[in-house]
């Protein structure tokens, strides 16, 4: 049994003030039936992990480097990401792939260097609208996974988030038929390369426009484990009914 994930990347947004959405989302869920995982950015990792430290939510960083240390100005290691509290790590989000060059063998040795670290890895898969329209998604979805992925994946330290480009922060969401058809493919895809037992235990989030008004029906999805959120998980309100719907 895959144990439910609600996770919220909260991009470039929030400063200390935003540290009292976690103390709120902590007392309206003491003990959740689901994971929560909360990814701020960077600056807020350490004192987002002190407020958090008697709760059930884990804290997250949203990238890292390949490199377990060394002369990289403005990077972030994945040993740094552990000192300050985290458990996990967001890494190749579109956004990343997109602002920074990202391509599938950089987030293969980011993730390499994050799971040797011991952090869980959410490895982020999606198509842009061009390729949708052009009927590509699956072929994308093939070549982001067999690059991104690299071979000490566990169900463990794994998980995968299936974010259409053109869903995210647009209010676009795909249908669920499209949903069910992306995740179910990878689970395949998962099962061929890791075997059953690993390609049955990686979680697979779905992100894009995720809302408390829509997440039960996504939740419904099957080989859908949970979500990766972004801007309604910036505020407790907005992100507890979506915990809510997952459990
Ligand atoms: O990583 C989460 C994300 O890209 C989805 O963002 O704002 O559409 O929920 P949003």
């Amino acid at each position: 049994m895959r144990r439910k994930l609600a996770a919220g990347n909260w991009k470039m947004n929030g400063t200390s003030a935003a540290l009292a959405e976690l103390n709120t989302l902590a007392s309206i869920h003491p003990t959740p039936d689901v994971d929560i995982l909360i990814c701020p950015p960077a600056p807020l990792l350490s004192r987002a992990a002190d407020a958090t430290a008697q709760s059930q939510i884990t804290i997250g960083g949203q990238d890292c480097h390949a490199a377990v240390s060394g002369a990289h100005t403005g990077d972030t290691s994945a040993d740094m990401l552990l000192d300050a509290g985290a458990t996990a790590v967001i890494l190749g989000h579109s956004e990343r792939r997109e602002d920074h060059d990202e391509r599938n063998e950089d987030v293969r040795a980011k993730a390499r260097t994050a799971m040797n670290a011991g952090l869980v890895t959410v490895i982020c898969l999606g198509e842009s609208l061009a390729q949708r329209v052009a009927a590509n998604t699956l072929d994308i979805i093939a070549g982001q996974m067999s690059g991104s992925i690299p071979d000490q994946a566990t169900g463990e330290n794994l998980v995968i988030a299936y974010e259409p480009i053109w869903a995210i922060g647009t209010g676009m969401v795909p249908t669920l038929e499209q949903i069910a058809e992306v995740h179910d493919f990878i689970r395949v895809r998962l099962e061929r390369r890791f075997g059953e037992g690993v390609g049955r235990s990686v979680r697979l989030l779905y992100g894009g426009s995720v809302k408390p008004s829509n997440a039960a029906e996504i939740f419904a999805v099957p080989n859908v484990d949970g979500a990766l959120v972004g801007g309604a998980s910036l505020k407790a309100a907005d992100f507890s009914p979506i915990i809510t719907a997952l459990e």
